[in-house]
C-alpha cells in the first residue's frame, strides 16, 4: 500500500512539473542551447567558450588552455568557485552577474531551466567521466 501512496505521489509530482531542484533530465534538453559553444563529456574541448566538466564546484576561469575575459578573470580573482548559487546567478543574467563578460548568452529565462542545466552539468566529473 505504501508503494502505490508513495506511486501517485510521484506522479502528482511529475504532473505538475514542478520541482524543487533540478531534473537533469531536462537540462539535457536545456544544454542545447549552449552547446553552440560549450561541450560537456569525455571528448569535451575548448570552443567560443571553455568545457564545462566538473564545472559545478569549479573555480571561475580555470581552464588554462582557454582565454578568458579580463572580467571573467578578475571576477574569479581569489579563487571563487561555481557554486550552485553563483552559476544559478550568472546562467540567468550572465551580464548581471559579470558586466564584461563575453559570453554572448541572454541568459535563462525560466528558474526551472537554470536548475535542470546545472543538475545536468553536475553529472560530469572534471575529466569528463560520469559521477
Ligand atoms: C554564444 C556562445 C555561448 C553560449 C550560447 C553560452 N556560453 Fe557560456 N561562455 C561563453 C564564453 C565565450 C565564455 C567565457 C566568458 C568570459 O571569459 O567572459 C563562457 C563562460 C561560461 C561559464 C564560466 C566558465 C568558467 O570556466 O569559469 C559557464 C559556467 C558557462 N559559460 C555556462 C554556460 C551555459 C550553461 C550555457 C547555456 C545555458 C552557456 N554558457 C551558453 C560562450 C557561450
Amino acid at each position: 500500500m505504501k508503494y502505490v501512496v508513495l506511486a501517485a505521489a510521484m506522479l502528482a509530482a511529475a504532473a505538475t512539473g514542478a520541482r524543487a531542484d533540478g531534473d537533469a533530465a531536462a537540462g539535457e534538453k536545456v544544454f542545447k542551447k549552449c552547446m553552440a559553444c560549450h561541450e560537456v563529456g569525455a571528448s569535451a574541448k575548448n570552443k567560443v567558450g571553455p568545457e564545462l566538466n566538473g564545472i559545478v564546484g569549479r573555480p571561475v576561469a580555470s581552464i588554462a588552455e582557454f582565454k578568458y575575459s579580463p572580467a571573467m578573470t578578475e571576477f574569479g580573482a581569489g579563487g571563487k568557485v561555481w557554486d550552485a548559487e553563483t552559476l544559478h546567478t550568472y546562467l540567468a543574467d550572465p551580464k548581471g552577474l559579470v558586466p564584461k563578460t563575453k559570453m554572448a548568452f541572454a541568459g535563462l529565462k525560466k528558474d526551472q531551466e537554470v536548475l535542470d542545466v546545472i543538475a545536468y552539468m553536475n553529472q560530469f566529473n572534471e575529466d569528463g567521466s560520469i559521477k
